[in-house]
């Protein structure tokens, strides 16, 4: 038997990674930030000179991405690029080129071999509904597009980058249209999938809810 998944997809800024981490740490298991390998293969390619509409060059990159993931460390080709992923320019770019299937395909195994005992929990756009469509349990963790906005502003505030709220709110839209329309993947809540709408309840409540359900489900 595979090792038991949580699986939790929502649209960016819903606080879904740190959701995901707490979820992970209280049940101590292992834990997969999908959204990270699009950041970095944005990353890679925006150091490497490939144009974001080359989807074979992309995929050709993501096929033989060399990350390794060292606790909370994130190295791309030995280099610490922990910090530049969280760039909003290269999560723009990791959200266009995010609507290539190529580029997609090419990460499905990388991100499935994250699955080992005593369980994952992974958090992302598809994680229930592509990559691990026979999760133990799958969430969609939401939020109004306002809080959401406010909640990443304090997030690059506190991590030293400059920004401005409307220009992150204007950013989200965007980003939650373009996740949501595309053609592969796209953003929306898995079969059987518990939605929590965390727009009024902290990240406390938030992991209490998530876990609850698991218990529901593996015990009920
Ligand atoms: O921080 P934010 O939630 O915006 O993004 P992220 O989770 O770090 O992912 C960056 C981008 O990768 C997103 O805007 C999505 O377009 C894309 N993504 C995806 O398509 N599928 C996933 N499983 C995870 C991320």
């Amino acid at each position: 038997m595979s090792a038991p998944l949580i699986a939790i997809d929502g649209p960016t800024a819903s606080g879904k990674g740190t959701v995901a981490q707490r979820v992970a740490q209280a049940l101590g298991w292992g834990y997969l930030d999908s959204g990270a390998l699009y950041r970095l293969c944005a990353l890679a390619a925006l150091r490497g000179g490939v144009d974001l509409d080359d989807e074979a060059g992309l995929a050709a990159l993501a096929a033989a991405l060399p990350v390794r993931f060292a606790g909370e460390r994130i190295e791309l080709g030995g280099q610490d690029v922990t910090g530049a992923i969280r760039d909003e320019a290269v999560g723009n770019a990791a959200s266009r080129i995010a609507a290539l299937p190529a580029l997609r395909a090419a990460l499905l195994g990388l991100q499935r071999g994250f699955r080992r005992p005593p369980g994952l929990v992974a958090d992302g756009r598809d994680m229930g509904t592509v990559v691990f469509p026979e999760a133990t349990l799958k969430v969609f963790l939401t939020a109004s597009a306002e809080s959401r906005a406010k909640r990443r502003y304090k997030q690059l505030i506190e991590k030293g980058f400059s920004a401005n709220l409307a220009d992150l709110l204007r950013d989200l839209q965007q980003r939650d249209e373009r996740d949501t329309r595309r053609s592969v993947a796209p953003l929306k809540p898995a079969e059987g999938a518990v939605v929590i709408d965390s727009t009024h309840l902290d990240i406390d409540q938030t992991v209490a809810q998530v876990l609850g359900a698991y218990r529901h489900r593996a015990r009920p």
